[in-house]
């Protein structure tokens, strides 16, 4: 059947009794359920990918927790149309963290790209990413060359060695040096930069997280204690000022471009700590972990034909460069699928601009103006309509014929196949994370021929621990 033909259905589901509802819902989807079965139960239910609920935090925080959900490939690009949703505040989904986070001002992020200000702040970051690009792998492989130091004395000293806190450090200096062109432990931030960003991003995702307790008071406490009653901002202010000050002081050239551009300094100053410490840290927190632990999982043979590949590539190319990370065929393809299983930032929302006509593959459902339309981007990545096997990791999916399926892979808010621009809201640091990520990959298997990592979930992303690292026999 062509789109056009498909019928025109009521959405399915119910937002049950005013306040009870959303409760019931946001305990499901916590305490009694879990996020994955709490979407798969419905999608049964309802026999549909398209259908409505209520999605966390809900009262007190959100002012309505109504979304229509989307699960699956074929409906989930509306929410890159910004022609058909608004994309006003709808960073975190249903609520607005308070603006005394970010200076008073709404980062770049929270704005709708029809407010003037999302183009000639999208604008300013395209450029500075740009200018950046030639220090960017040589800037990330200083940065990494100190974690693996790290990761092997730790792995000698205690038989095991924990991937995330050593990547949170590396994150936060390789983003900080990039943009200020100096290593954060020279400033007032010393060692601590990385911990004053999670203090800052918990309190902004807290509605939205669940530390996971295995025990029903604790869980009722926390229910209450973050789901219920935004958390204030001043327990933030102090690392917050600390972070300001330091991107103030070290960012001057990048500050000063912004106020060329027409941008008011302090405005662009808090902007710049939010690309920094949300978008980039944050992102690269939640992402590399992810990488680690689907690489780790795939077991040797994969790791024998990624080392071969990058070792290869780099002994003819002459050096980690961009054009030889172009060439990595393979490696290219292990990151794509790394975030297609496993989407570090796996919900989208936005608002009907006007009454939409949503497809999902069986049927099309009319979103009405002012609804709130959900996407829950893990089950639209594992689509099996469009992948075999969607919840293997695949290695070489994406190599030769299988590059066509690169549009369906939608973890920068858009697809792989399209880019950001200072019109859209997709992701401004795309090419940054997947050279990033091919980079991780790239130094991995120079100093590596194998490793083994176990894993556990955390309340954004997941743990790794590296168990062991078999040096390179050959490089
Ligand atoms: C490392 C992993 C990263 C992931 C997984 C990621 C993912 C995303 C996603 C999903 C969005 C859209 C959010 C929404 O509106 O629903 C986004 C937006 C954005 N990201 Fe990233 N991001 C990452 C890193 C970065 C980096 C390194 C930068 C820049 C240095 C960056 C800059 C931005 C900006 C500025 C926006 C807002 C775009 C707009 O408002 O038009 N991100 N990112």
């Amino acid at each position: 059947m062509s789109d056009s033909e498909l019928p025109l259905e009521e959405i399915p589901g119910a937002y049950g009794l005013p306040f009870f509802g959303a409760i019931r819902d946001r305990l499901d989807y916590f305490y009694f359920q879990g996020r994955d079965e709490f979407f798969r139960d419905r999608m049964r239910k309802y026999r549909s990918t398209v259908f409505r609920s209520n999605m966390p935090p809900g009262p007190f925080i959100s002012s309505n927790p109504k979304v229509v959900v989307l699960l699956d490939a074929a409906s989930f690009p509306v929410l890159f149309d910004t022609s058909k949703v608004e994309k006003w505040n709808v960073l975190d989904g249903t609520y607005m963290p308070s603006t005394a986070l970010t200076g008073g001002y709404r980062a770049c992020a929270f704005l709708d790209p029809s407010e003037p200000k999302h183009a000639e702040l999208k604008r300013w970051f395209l450029s500075l990413l740009a200018a950046r690009r030639d220090v960017c792998i040589p800037t990330l492989r200083s940065c990494l060359s100190d974690l693996f130091v790290d990761l092997e004395d730790e792995l000698s000293s205690k038989g095991k060695a924990s991937f995330n806190s050593l990547n949170d450090k590396m994150s936060f200096n390789f983003v900080f040096e990039l943009l200020c062109g100096q290593k954060p432990s020279s400033t007032i931030l010393g060692t601590k930069g990385a911990a004053m960003f999670d203090q800052w991003i918990a309190l902004q995702l807290a509605p939205i997280m669940s530390l996971g307790f295995n025990n029903m008071v604790l869980n009722f406490l926390e229910d209450v204690i973050l789901h219920t009653f935004p958390l204030p901002p001043f327990l933030a202010k102090s690392s917050y000022k600390k972070l300001y000050d330091a991107y103030s002081e070290h960012a001057s050239s990048i500050l000063d471009e912004a106020e060329r551009l027409g941008l008011d300094r302090d405005e662009a100053c808090h902007n710049l700590v939010f690309l920094a410490g949300f978008n980039a840290y944050g992102g690269m927190k939640a992402t590399l972990p992810i990488l680690i632990k689907w690489v780790g999982s795939a077991g040797e043979e994969l790791h024998r034909r990624l080392a071969r590949e990058i070792r290869s590539t780099v002994a003819s190319e002459g050096g980690v460069t961009l054009a030889a990370l172009d060439k990595m065929s393979l490696t290219k393809s292990v990151v794509y699928e790394a975030l297609r299983i496993d989407p570090p930032v796996p919900y989208q929302y936005g608002k009907a601009r006007r009454d939409v006509v949503v497809r999902s593959h069986d049927a099309a459902f009319r979103i009405r103006k002012g609804e709130m339309v959900f996407g829950y981007q893990p089950f639209a990545t594992k689509d099996p309509r469009v992948f075999d096997d969607p919840e293997e990791f695949v290695g070489d999916r994406f190599v030769g014929e299988g590059e066509k399926l690169l549009r369906y892979v939608y973890w920068s808010n858009g697809r792989e196949t399209d880019g950001p621009t200072a019109g859209n809201k997709q992701c401004a640091g795309k090419d940054l994370v997947l050279n990033v990520c091919r980079v991780v990959l790239v130094e991995l298997f120079l100093r590596y021929d194998t490793f083994d990592a176990g894993c556990e979930s955390l309340p954004v992303g997941s743990s790794v621990t590296f168990r062991s690292l078999t040096k390179a026999t050959s490089c």
